[in-house]
Parts: structure tokens; C-alpha cells; sequence
């Protein structure tokens, strides 16, 4: 891709200099040690060439972008029953909301929203002990980004398993209504540790190449999904991928994207690349700050939203 390289020193050096870099996730105490003035990003294009600045070797806690690889996962395992389980509009609201739960019977908006990703972990756990489910998970990030390297954070897991009384609320609730349908504290366990993954830029852009080749990783041939799974996973980020700021996602950056409270966010340009970009300050709807305006730099300056130049 022409002048990648070049525009994608310039955005991690605008962005290094920055003051205004939003709000580090304090809610799960472990992630408000996150340093503030860090930011990386990673773009690998559709011939393999990775343009990478800043600081995208260093591993950061992938949180909800982890939501987009187990949605994956439970609809290789149920195929589109999924969707009996979990819907597919956005919701509007933020991502632990829990009041839309009742009204809809306990079937949350989508699978990206707190109460969705629990119940696709909770299929994903289906005839599974909790280690296994959380081992299949780890694996399938392993593979898909080529990299054994990539662990489980424990100190994060721990710290949300701790403190994370709402998620508690969202799974009890959703149990009372037969959606979720393991022990709640299994299901909990590996929703948990899947978010506490921990990547860098780097391998992130690697895990999500197949999203931007209809399915296909092109290092590999390997066809991890069928290309119209890989296009509807793609809408599902672009609509429900940043909770109630995708609507300002796609305005600005025009890309299916997931955001995660450790700062990351996962963007597919169809056809052409997959990119990572990480800095731990939110906005107000728990999407990384920086990493959006830097997102929206790249695709302007290089033509790469989904909606045109
Ligand atoms: O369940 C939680 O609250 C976190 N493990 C993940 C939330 C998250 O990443 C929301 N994204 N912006």
C-alpha cells in the first residue's frame, strides 16, 4: 500500500506528543496501572507487509476485542442457532448496560455488549470444562496471529474476577431466563481470562487478517472461516463494535472496528489490511481515545473507509 510506512510513523508520532489522551479504565483495578502516554499501532496489508510504530510490540490487555475471536469460535461450534441466543442490533447503550435485559427477556442486543460476550462464552463452554473452553480459546488466538507466545494476563483476571460485581449481576440475571446455561461462575471464569489476553499491536493485526480476506489467513491459505461469516462479523463490529460510540466510530473512521477498555481497538479494511492500534485512555463511551483519532488520520489519509475517499 502506497506511503503506509511513512503515514503510519507520522499518526504514532502526532499521537506521542498528544495532551489529550482521555482516561484510563480504572474499574478493574489492574488496568489502571496502564501507562497513559503509551500508543502503537500495527498495519498489515493484504501482501503481508507490516507497517508498525510506537510502542506495537508491547502487550496490552485486549479486554472486548477478545469478544470478536469467541464470537468466532461459538458460531464455528453452533453455526447460526447462535443467534436464538444473542441478537444482532446495536444497542445503544453502554456496554454493561443492564437495562435492556429485561425487556428482552433476557436476550442480549449483540455479542459484543457485556451480557452478549457472556453468553457466547457460556455456548462456548457447552460440554466443556472451563480450562478446556479457556485452553481452545487461547489457541485459536495462537494460531491466528502465529504466535505461542501470547498468554493470559493472571494478575488482570484475577483483578476483574474480584471486582466484577455487574458482570455477576448481567450473567445471574440472564441465568434466571435460561440463556445462560453453565454454572454462571464457569461461564464468568473464562469470560474473564479470554479478556485478559494479553497482545501487542503486532500480533493483534496478525489475528485479524482473516476478517479483511473473506475469511482466509493469506500467509497461511488457511480458510478459517466461510467468507460470509467473515462479511457478517465484519457488519456486527461496524454497528455494534464501540457500544453507543459506533455510530462516531463509523462517522469518523468508516471501518468495522472492536474496542476494548485495555485502549486497543481491532479495525478490517476489506481486501486490504487489518490493523491494531493501542492507547489506554477512554472516551466517554470506553473506547480508546487516541486510537480513534489515529484511526481516522490513517483511513483519511490513505483512502480506507468502507464509505469512500
Ligand atoms: O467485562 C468487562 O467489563 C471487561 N472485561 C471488558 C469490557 C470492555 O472491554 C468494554 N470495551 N470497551
Amino acid at each position: 500500500m502506497k506511503d503506509l510506512d511513512r503515514v503510519v510513523a507520522e499518526i504514532a508520532e502526532e499521537m506521542r506528543t498528544r495532551p489529550d489522551r482521555g482516561r484510563v479504565a480504572d474499574y478493574i483495578p489492574e488496568l489502571a496501572r496502564a501507562d497513559a502516554s503509551a500508543f502503537g499501532i500495527a498495519v498489515v496489508d493484504a501482501s503481508g507487509h507490516v507497517a508498525a510504530a510506537g510502542d506495537c510490540d508491547a502487550p496490552f490487555s485486549i479486554q472486548s476485542i477478545s469478544k470478536v475471536f469467541t464470537l468466532t469460535l461459538a458460531l464455528g461450534m453452533v453455526g447460526d442457532r447462535l443467534w436464538s441466543r444473542v441478537g444482532r442490533e446495536p444497542s445503544g447503550s453502554r456496554f454493561n448496560s443492564i437495562v435492556q435485559l429485561e425487556n428482552e427477556h433476557g436476550i442480549p442486543r449483540n455479542p459484543f455488549i457485556n451480557a452478549g460476550a457472556i453468553a457466547v462464552t457460556d455456548t462456548i463452554l457447552n460440554g466443556h470444562q472451563p480450562r478446556e473452553a479457556l485452553g481452545e480459546i487461547l489457541r485459536f488466538m495462537r494460531f491466528l496471529a502465529d504466535d505461542n507466545q501470547i498468554t493470559i494476563d493472571a494478575a488482570v483476571a484475577a483483578s476483574e474476577q474480584r471486582t466484577g460485581y455487574r458482570n455477576m449481576a448481567l450473567a445471574n440475571y440472564m441465568k434466571s431466563f435460561g440463556v445462560i446455561q453453565n454454572p454462571v461462575n464457569f461461564t464468568l471464569g473464562v469470560y474473564f481470562h479470554h479478556c485478559a489476553i494479553a497482545m501487542s499491536c503486532r500480533q493483534l493485526a496478525m489475528a485479524g487478517r482473516f476478517l479483511a480476506h473473506s475469511g482466509r489467513n493469506p500467509a497461511t491459505g488457511y480458510q478459517v472461516v466461510q467468507p460470509e461469516r467473515a462479511r457478517r462479523i465484519n457488519a456486527v463490529m461496524l454497528t455494534c463494535g464501540h457500544y453507543d460510540g459506533s455510530g462516531e466510530f463509523a462517522y469518523r473512521v468508516g471501518l468495522p472496528g472492536k474496542s476494548g477498555v485495555g485502549g486497543g481497538i481491532l479495525a478490517v479494511v476489506p481486501g486490504r489490511a487489518s490493523i491494531a492500534v493501542w492507547s489506554p485512555g477512554l472516551d466517554d463511551s470506553g473506547n480508546s481515545h487516541l486510537g480513534r483519532i489515529a484511526l481516522e488520520k490513517l483511513t483519511k489519509r490513505l483512502g480506507l473507509s468502507i464509505f469512500g475517499l
